[in-house]
């Protein structure tokens, strides 16, 4: 590899300005597989349009929107946060890190069904998120199994498919109007 080519693969794996991750396309599939959606499904994050693409193929009626336009299958420009005007049956997506509370708390306004985040499983852990998520309609927790890789979109785009993942995920599903405890389970690569 000479210089040049070093420089760029480096550069590839900075950390993204508006966290672009991108997600391994079998944790939405298999989410879609496991889950029961009623009605259309909008990702508001939908990058490359990796969840929609799944949504498409459980055979769910979806739509998206991004910060930035990424990709023709996420053709719609918004910021989730101060923008919003769709109202979804279901919110389906990756949050960018730095504004996911903010998100969940949008998406529960939004949504008339299940909001499914895909969440860092630690959420479950730190005191003061696991009282806040006290409080919501948390429905079912889906620890991922194994551990999704996540790079920046740029690594992506250059063909490379990176290895295992360092941070446990988890899919975070709430139900408007749910009023109990939450489940949990694992979302396993293979079924
Ligand atoms: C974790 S990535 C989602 C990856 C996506 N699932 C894919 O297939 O590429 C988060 C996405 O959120 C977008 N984003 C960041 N801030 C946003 C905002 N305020 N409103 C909408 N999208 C935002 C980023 O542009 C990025 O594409």
């Amino acid at each position: 590899m000479n210089d040049e080519h070093r420089i760029l693969n480096a550069k590839i794996w900075d950390r993204h300005p508006d966290d672009w991750y991108v997600e391994p396309e079998w944790v939405s599939e298999r989410l879609f597989a496991t889950e029961k959606f009623e009605g259309n499904v909008y990702d508001p994050a939908c990058g490359m349009g990796r969840i929609l693409k799944a949504a498409a193929a459980a055979g769910l009626e979806h739509v998206g929107s991004d910060l930035i336009m990424r990709s023709e299958s996420c053709r719609m420009q918004m910021d989730f946060l101060t923008e919003a005007f769709y109202r979804a049956d279901n919110i389906v997506s990756n949050p960018p890190f730095k504004h996911a509370e903010a998100f969940v708390v949008r998406a529960l306004e939004r949504a008339t069904g299940k909001v499914a985040m895909l969440l860092p499983s630690k959420w479950m852990h730190g005191d003061k998120r696991s009282r806040w998520l006290e409080t919501t309609p948390l429905r079912r927790v889906l620890y991922i199994t194994p551990r999704p890789s996540m790079p920046p979109g740029p690594v992506i785009e250059a063909g490379i498919n990176p290895g295992g993942g360092k941070e446990d995920f988890a899919w975070f599903i709430w139900l408007r109007g749910y009023d109990g405890r939450p489940e949990s389970s694992w979302l396993r690569r293979e079924a």
